[in-house]
């Protein structure tokens, strides 16, 4: 479907910043991400946030969400050590990544990180060996159903087997200690997480039945952020959550929450240049100095940014693309945007996300630099 572009203003510090900085650059705004994570806070009081670290890990954002009093949730060694660089304590930091190398478990566990996650005998095996007695968690395989950006097939494991893994934990003196789903990323239907969360009762039960009282639920992340369209809001996803807990009386267990998206998505825009334009097979090239490969990649799973430029004038379909020399390189295929000359500047909304994170110097571009206002 063809997008207009909206006539959003972009703040004049990021035009300033245009002016007189080199392009490709994400402009983030510090207020915007406290703004969410109070949003998070407030909506639900009783929960405990881990910032899922993968989504933007700039050092500044880290900090940010230290000095707010976040958790974190992390999946490497390098995750790790950026972290205890910023002075995080690791019990404010878990591992839902059910996927690990027995080097991170044991650097983790001799950190002093307690909270793992799994979804195999296997990871049971590697976690009792190297994080002896520590809480573990299975990964149950939910619906993805609304979701941009699935991430069911790789992970999780089917209620009966749940129960059967959480069952094989205790007995190699691993505490047992929760479930944990997630409804994939960007995931703007909210009958998943009610799924979800009745499906994890049921694991409950069953393990509840053979002797295991399990104390934490983790919802994950999943929590949708505008770009071209427009989302439920974390309020109303928060009270369906809210509501569907109470009904299954696992409101009074502890809830673990793993946001990423959702906290920086909207605070950051990506700030680029024309570099070419051309026209071919009937249609109108537009070429940027960012692209798939250094921040955009998640463009090529269907995200569709918002793209506003400056410039007025009467708009025209572009075909949107990287400056690398590879046909992938495509950030959109239908944008609307008036014509724009080479050194013009383009800018992308809601690239606070999964962008410079993804973010290689494939073909020898620079990774966008990040600069906070
Ligand atoms: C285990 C885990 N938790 C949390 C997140 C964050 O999800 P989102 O960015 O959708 O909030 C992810 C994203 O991939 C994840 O894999």
């Amino acid at each position: 479907m063809l997008k207009g572009t909206p006539n959003n203003s972009i703040p004049q510090y990021v035009k300033r910043l245009a002016k007189t900085r080199q392009t490709p650059f994400l402009a983030i705004e510090k207020r915007g991400i406290q703004h969410k994570f109070e949003q998070f806070h407030q909506a639900m009081p009783h929960a405990r946030f881990f910032y899922a670290v993968k989504t933007n890990s700039h050092k500044k954002i880290v900090k940010l969400m230290q000095s707010w009093g976040s958790g974190f949730e992390v999946s490497s060694e390098q995750e790790l050590e950026l972290l205890f660089s910023c002075g995080v304590s690791p019990d404010r930091i878990i591992t839902s990544n059910p996927l690990k190398s027995i080097s991170f478990i044991k650097f983790a566990y001799a950190s002093g990180v307690k909270h793992f996650a799994f979804d195999s005998h296997e990871e049971i095996v590697k976690l009792a060996k190297h994080a002896p007695g520590s809480h573990v968690y299975v990964r149950l395989t939910v619906s993805n159903e609304g979701s941009q950006w699935p991430l069911s097939r790789k992970f999780g494991v089917e209620t009966e087997q749940a129960a059967e893994l959480l069952v094989h934990a205790a007995e190699k003196s691993l505490i047992p200690y929760g479930i944990t789903f997630h409804v994939g990323s960007q995931c703007t239907e909210e009958a998943s997480w009610v799924s979800a969360i009745e499906k994890s009762r049921t694991v409950w039960d069953v393990v509840q039945n053979k002797g295991i009282r399990l104390e934490m639920l983790n919802i994950g992340g999943g929590f949708p952020i505008e770009y071209t369209d427009s989302t439920p809001s974390i309020d109303r996803i928060s009270s369906v959550i809210e509501k569907t807990l109470k009904k299954e009386l696992l409101d009074n267990v502890e809830i673990f929450v793993e946001p990423g998206r959702a906290l920086v998505g909207e605070s950051g825009i990506m700030v680029s240049t024309v570099i070419a334009k051309a026209r071919r097979n009937r249609e109108n090239w537009l070429s940027i100095d960012v692209g798939v490969f250094n921040g955009f990649m998640e463009s090529i799973g269907g995200i569709q940014y918002s793209i506003i430029t400056e410039k007025e004038g009467p708009l025209q379909n572009w075909v949107l693309a990287g400056p690398s020399c590879d046909s992938m390189d495509v950030i959109s295929n239908e944008v609307k945007l008036p014509d724009l000359e080479i050194g013009d500047i383009v800018y992308i909304l809601s690239s606070g996300a999964y962008t410079t994170a993804y973010a290689s110097r494939f073909n020898g571009f620079p990774i966008p630099k990040t600069y906070f206002y």
